[in-house]
């Protein structure tokens, strides 16, 4: 049988694209498996941007693994004047995967090692020495345990005064773009520097770039010897022995902590969710860390087979992201249509992770999905995919493994939080709504 004819032009979705994109934002979950269900598996939804969206594995295939030069940059001016315009945010084709070359490989690997001694801490730091007894908000600790690890093993801060420094200079750059006025000119796509809410945002961006810089100069008069992911970068070189920019690196950074922060505390979160929610898989991940015990290898956490189906299955649920975009700088033909330059397209892990063939019972956390079959990238993609899959996946995976298994062997805890929990944005991002309260009971003997 002759293959059907391309449909040029984008497929069907939704109408009334203000009240479907109120509802996407409030609940993407819900609306975007409405969506497929209704749709099929390719269809437009207006999003951060009108967008064609899927999460059927094979097109989710297609998309993560595209030419290098099918997608270009996405020039929405809100996000670029956040993350920069010298970072691999806006780079695109072969410019992009050169400069991740430098980039990408020092987030993994070897580099792990002497990161897993300072997650222990981090951990300890922020959730010792609470009297027994006291309940606490998951989210509170997880955002200090976040932040320690991203300034000390990829900034390389290594005192208190530059710790308290880049915390502070953070916090006011944080508060900058998360500012409703900041956020309503970004949508509105005004873009002039001169509007009080950019103006005070640009000075708190300007405080962190000179702290960065500093960073830079440091990492350099080290050499060798530096141990952490900045002094690695800025080591590092392309194949004609040119070095990444100063600026390069300096937003490359800034996107690594925007995308490398708050994603840590929700996974974070929803992993000590689940597994104080359902005690069955707690019990069974205790017997796995028993026989190493709470001060063990890092590394050798790392390769426990339940803590890594405990750890995929807490990014499948809910994912923090809960669709990837690319910008189509050429055509492209996609599940019988030929959809044209300038489309963003959208895989989505909101209904590719829910997905019955792929993941029955999708609604239940049963980390032992992960340990009956394994997953291919089109199939599983909390961190994205193909060439701007997320560079921080290892390392936080890692840090993830390292915190559960610090916690858990060392302290009790109940989940305070009763029923499901609800899902709510903050930021580009989805989260628990409660934050997590949980209770210390005591040491764990
Ligand atoms: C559990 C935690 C995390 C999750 C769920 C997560 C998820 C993601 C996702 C979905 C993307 C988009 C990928 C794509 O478009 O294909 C992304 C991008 C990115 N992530 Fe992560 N991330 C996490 C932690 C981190 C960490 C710890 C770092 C760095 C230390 C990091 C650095 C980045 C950067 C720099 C990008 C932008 C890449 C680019 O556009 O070139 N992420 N992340």
């Amino acid at each position: 049988m002759a293959d059907a004819p391309l449909v040029r032009g984008l497929p069907p979705g939704p109408p009334f694209r203000l009240l479907q994109m109120v509802r996407y934002l409030r609940d993407p979950y819900t609306t975007l498996r409405g969506y497929a269900r209704r749709y099929g598996d390719l269809f437009t939804v207006r999003t951060a941007r009108l967008s064609v969206m899927t999460g059927r594995p094979e097109l989710v295939r297609q998309i993560i693994t595209a030419p290098v030069d099918q997608y270009g940059v996405n020039l929405d001016p809100g996000p670029a004047r956040v993350l920069g315009m010298n970072g691999t945010t806006r780079l695109a084709g072969r410019a992009l995967r050169r400069e991740r070359r430098l980039l990408v490989p020092h987030f993994q690997g070897e580099t792990l090692n002497a990161m897993g001694g300072v997650m222990r801490e981090a951990a300890l730091d922020a959730f010792g020495g609470m009297p027994q007894g006291e309940s606490f908000l998951v989210r509170e600790k997880a955002v200090a345990v976040a932040l320690d690890v991203i300034l000390r093993t990829v900034f390389g801060a290594d005192t208190p005064e530059s710790m308290q420094a880049f915390r502070s200079a953070i916090s006011a750059f944080s508060e900058g773009y998360g500012k409703p006025s900041f956020l309503l000119l970004a949508a509105m796509r005004f873009d002039n520097d001169n509007l009080p809410p950019y103006r005070r945002f640009g000075a708190a961006r300007r405080r962190l770039e000179d702290l960065l810089q500093e960073a830079i100069v440091r990492a350099r008069a080290d050499g060798a010897q530096g141990a952490s992911v900045l002094s690695r970068i800025v080591a590092a070189r392309h194949e004609d022995g040119s070095p990444m920019s100063d600026a390069a690196i300096r937003d490359n950074m800034i996107t690594t902590l925007i995308a490398g922060h708050e994603t840590s505390v929700v996974s974070l979160s929803w992993g000590l969710y689940w597994l104080h929610r359902e005690p069955r898989c707690l019990g069974a991940l205790l017997d796995e860390l028993a026989p190493l015990g709470p001060d063990a290898d890092p590394m050798a956490w790392a390769r426990l087979p339940l803590l890594d189906a405990v750890v995929r299955e807490s990014l499948r649920l809910w994912p923090v992201a809960t669709d990837i975009n690319r910008v189509l700088a050429r055509p492209m033909e996609l599940g019988g249509y030929e959809l044209p330059a300038g489309t963003n397209v959208a895989a989505s892990s909101a209904i590719l992770h829910y997905d019955p063939d792929l993941y029955p019972d999708g609604d239940a956390f049963r980390p032992e999905r992960f340990l009956e079959r394994r997953f291919g990238p089109h199939e599983f993609l909390p961190f994205g995919g193909g060439e701007r899959m997320c560079p921080g996946s290892h390392l936080s995976t890692f840090e993830m493994k390292v915190v559960l298994a610090t916690l858990l062997t060392r302290y009790r805890y109940t989940l305070l939080d009763r029923g499901p929990l609800k899902v709510k944005r903050m930021g580009g991002m989805m989260t628990p709504s409660t934050g997590v309260r949980l209770r210390l009971d005591g040491p764990r003997r």
